[in-house]
């Protein structure tokens, strides 16, 4: 294989490898790697480079105590506090992908469409990042808009990407901002940052059931126009 066609083959491994992973082993990433990939991540591309993404990663106990304030707060019930509003419902076609996607998780992990308990117990699970070791809070500046939330969507699959490339699962939540004035408390961010969402990460339990869902994708057709 020439070296290009090499290059073409990892990059679309890693992309295909790369997939929600709910379930981890509770052992940490070494420190050495958790900065190569951080560090990876960080050749994203953004408007006229500003890079706007600021990145929390709590490890150990810092990762106890975001995990037990978000816990509790959404165990009670609490009103949502996201600092970028949710989008709500998804339309059309959307919606589909959205329930094709739900159906996917609890046929993996036995719930029933109708057990409300369990539903509500497994969407708990978001708020202890899926009992990760790690996740990664992806904040901005408060200035920031719709464009740096796209440079941060590109820096956070460039995480992922080195993430998978390393062996490490991960599984991007809009679940960790939803009570952002939690996690911004737990980890005393300064003033003027905004929590977009977060990452959970660390080795996959191959063995959890809700590890064993899997999505798939639109026809390409379906998603993409080309004009000559
Ligand atoms: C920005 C973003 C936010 C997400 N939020 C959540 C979340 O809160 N909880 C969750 O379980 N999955 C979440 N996901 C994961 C998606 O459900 C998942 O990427 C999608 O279903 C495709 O599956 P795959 O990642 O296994 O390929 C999120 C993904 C992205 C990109």
């Amino acid at each position: 294989m020439s070296e290009d066609q090499n290059r073409i083959e990892t990059l679309d491994g890693l992309l295909r490898a790369r997939r929600s992973v709910r379930g981890f082993r509770p052992d940490p990433v070494p420190a050495d790697i958790l900065r190569r990939i951080f560090t990876m991540a960080g050749q994203a591309p953004s408007n006229c480079n500003v890079q706007p993404w600021v990145v929390h990663v709590v490890s150990g106990a810092a990762a106890e105590r975001v995990r037990t304030a978000l816990h509790d707060r959404a165990r009670a019930g609490a009103a949502l506090s996201p600092d970028y509003p949710l989008t709500g419902t998804y339309p059309g076609h959307y919606r589909t992908r959205q329930v094709e996607a739900a159906k996917a998780l609890f046929a993996a992990t036995g719930v029933a469409r109708d057990d409300l308990p369990a539903r509500t117990d497994s969407f708990l699970r978001n708020f202890r990042f899926f009992d990760a070791p790690h996740a990664a809070f992806i904040l901005m500046p408060d200035w920031a808009g719709i464009r740096e939330a796209a440079d941060c969507g590109m820096y956070a699959q460039s995480l992922m990407l080195a993430m998978t490339a390393h062996g490490i699962g991960s599984c991007a939540q809009g679940a960790l901002g939803h009570y952002a004035d939690v996690v911004r408390g737990a980890l005393d961010v300064p003033d003027g940052h905004r929590i977009l969402f977060g990452i959970a990460f660390g080795y996959e339990d191959e063995a959890h059931p809700a590890n064993k869902a899997r999505t798939d994708r639109a026809a390409l057709a379906d998603t993409t126009v080309f004009h000559d």
